[in-house]
């Protein structure tokens, strides 16, 4: 049986993420292509596999940014697929952007305050009619996104205009952003891109220890070094298939990823 098919199994009781045969097609392009693997809570799963494999295609249906073709999605037995990113956010699957654009001009912890979804100050009357409800919100909110930032070691900077965050603290700012909605299971696209070593490790540390609290990850990332240290499974995409998945040193060493990755050097 091919490796991949191995991954198309019924719902797992136990699966916090299950996907069964995803595909989103552009036209006659194959994006993604009949993926269908389970996610099991706890896990830092990688997701790797040359440009343009589809990552993050597939991480766009996954969040509700993108209807897949066809093929369905389970979140702790709920189905997903189709749901708009606002419902999939409050389910408990949160999302970074692989190029993050945080409102230049907003200061960081506002920009962090944006993220809870179904504010109800985000309702007109209800703002009107229930000012305390929305006042405590709003403290709430704040003290969240503080204590996130304080996480994520961006506190001196909660006041500053976010444009003068550097790429790295970006990656950081989104990560604080998705955490102050306590979310199951994060989605990280390419965490490590343009980061500094130093921010980098930081950036590890991070994702072991919201992990270690139960937030369970899926992480689209080319560092090699990070994979390997950080993420198990690995799961690795090609032309909008999955290809393989299992310990970062057996997919990497697999001659089909490695033909995948010369491929489209
Ligand atoms: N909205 C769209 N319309 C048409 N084609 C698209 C669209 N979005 C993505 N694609 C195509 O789907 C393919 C997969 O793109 P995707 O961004 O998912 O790749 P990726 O694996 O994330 O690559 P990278 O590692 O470079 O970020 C690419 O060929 C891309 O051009
Ligand atoms: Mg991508």
């Amino acid at each position: 049986m091919p490796e991949n098919q191995t991954h198309a199994v019924s719902i797992l009781p136990s699966a916090l993420l299950q996907v069964s045969n995803l595909s989103r097609h552009f036209g006659g392009y194959r994006a993604v292509h009949k993926v269908s693997f389970s996610l099991t809570s706890g896990a830092i799963c990688g997701l790797i596999g040359p440009n343009g494999a589809g990552k993050t295609t597939l991480f766009n249906c996954l969040a509700g940014f993108m209807r897949p073709t066809t093929g369905q999605i389970w979140l702790d037995g709920v189905p997903i697929a189709g749901a708009s990113p606002a419902k999939i956010f409050a389910s408990g699957l949160a999302r970074t952007f692989q190029i993050p654009r945080p409102f230049p001009e907003m200061s960081v912890l506002e920009n962090v305050m944006l993220a809870p979804t179904n504010q109800i100050g985000e309702r007109f009357w209800a703002n009107w009619l229930r000012m305390d409800a929305v006042a405590r919100q709003e403290r709430d909110t704040r003290e969240a996104a503080r204590h996130w930032l304080s996480f994520v070691g961006l506190s001196d900077l909660e006041q500053k205009p976010a444009r003068v965050l550097s790429g790295g603290q970006r990656k950081l700012l989104e990560l604080a952003r998705v955490m102050v909605a306590r979310p199951k299971l994060v989605l990280l696209d390419e965490p490590g891109a343009g980061v500094n070593p130093a921010l980098l490790d930081q950036i590890v540390d991070k994702i072991t220890a919201l992990n270690a609290q139960g937030t369970t990850f899926l992480i689209i990332e080319h560092n090699m070094d990070l994979v390997a240290s950080l993420c198990r499974p690995v799961m690795v995409m090609a032309q909008g298939e999955l290809l393989v998945s299992g310990d970062a040193d057996t997919v990497l060493a697999d001659p089909r990823v490695v033909e995948a990755y010369l491929g489209t050097a």
